[in-house]
């Protein structure tokens, strides 16, 4: 092995034709799914608050972003619901006429290439804002479990291709599962949020999909952030179940959970840049504290080395747009 003055590792890096070269890691508009607000009534394209740059959108409103994010080469959407009826149950979620079986309909008919994936989970649609069926002041897992099959089925009915259970219930990737193939929906593959954490990056997302929980909060359900070997069990869980793809949630903070994922199992992998990083990182852009191009680009890529072959995030139009520049 040669030691300095022989070994410079300077050499590889000299100019952007040989960092090209020997780069490890790239990111591409095929890794990016990208999440879309979807709102009742009609001509509504309304900038989210908590979320600048990212728009609720009515169902009339959608094939005008969906030719933006084919243009772009983004592969794939991940669709969510915002909703005034709610009840205990949280019936519309199920509905066959729902904001989002209906946004389902209208994408595959004007973007029949996209890939539509659905939120499987019930709290933006439940009175008191919980994931599930409230039973003496908790979430009841097992009487959950029917209602995210219902959902799931009802998206996929519609034409989703891919659904994405984010509940955090155990046993819903079987119960998804088995509703899939009992109802003719055998190649609809499940994308679980298998390690999903209670976390606080998801406040600017309660804000803009209504779905902040009355009382209470989700750790009963969510994970606890400080631990990483009971995300390797629950990642284990749902590929037990039948998952097709599994999710490490949120992305920044729990890298080493990416990777850990990625060095113990096989199957694709999925990190979710949440509601807030993206907040946080278009908070300082807006006050010009940082580049707001190059930290993006290297939050994302910073998601790929850790180990995720897919990157669910806010940032996918622009970053497209960008890596395109570039090329
Ligand atoms: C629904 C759901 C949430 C997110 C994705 N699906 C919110 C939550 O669990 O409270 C968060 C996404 C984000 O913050 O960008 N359960």
């Amino acid at each position: 092995m040669p030691d300095f003055p022989a070994l410079r590792l300077r050499r590889l890096r000299k100019s952007e034709a040989i960092r090209s070269l020997v780069r490890e890691n790239t990111l591409d508009a095929g890794d990016f799914v990208y999440p879309l607000f979807i709102v009742e009534g009609g001509g509504v394209k309304k900038e989210i608050n908590s979320l600048p740059g990212t728009y609720h959108f009515s169902v009339d409103k959608l094939d005008e972003e969906t030719d933006d994010l084919s243009r772009l080469k983004i592969p794939a959407v991940l669709l969510f619901g915002v909703v005034n009826d709610k009840d205990e149950m949280g019936s519309s979620a199920y509905h066959p006429a729902g904001v989002v079986q209906q946004a389902i309909r209208a994408i595959k008919k004007a973007s029949p290439g996209l890939l539509v994936i659905t939120d499987i989970c019930l709290c933006e649609y439940t009175s008191h804002g919980h994931c599930g069926v409230i039973e003496n002041g908790d979430v009841d897992n097992d009487k959950t479990l029917p209602l995210l099959a219902k959902m799931a089925i009802s998206h996929a009915e519609a034409g989703a291709d891919m659904v994405a259970p984010s509940d955090m219930m155990d046993g819903r990737v079987k119960a998804i599962r088995q509703a899939l193939d009992g109802n003719g929906f055998k190649s609809i593959p499940i994308l679980a949020y298998a390690a999903k954490y209670a976390s606080a990056f998801y406040g600017p997302f309660r804000e803009a999909a209504g779905s902040a929980p009355q009382f209470g909060n989700r750790k009963s359900y969510q994970m606890d952030p400080p631990n990483v070997r009971e995300a390797l069990r629950e990642i284990e869980q749902d590929i037990r179940e039948g998952a097709d793809i599994v999710m490490v949630k949120p992305a920044l903070s729990y890298l080493d959970v990416i990777r850990r994922v990625r060095e113990t199992f096989n199957h694709p992998l999925a990190a979710y840049n949440v509601s807030g990083e993206y907040a946080m990182v278009k908070a300082a852009a807006a006050r010009g504290w940082i580049d707001e191009k190059r930290i993006v680009l290297e939050i994302l890529t910073s998601i790929k080395r850790a180990g995720a072959d897919i990157i669910i995030t806010y940032h996918a139009k622009e970053a497209s747009a960008w890596l395109a520049e570039q090329v």
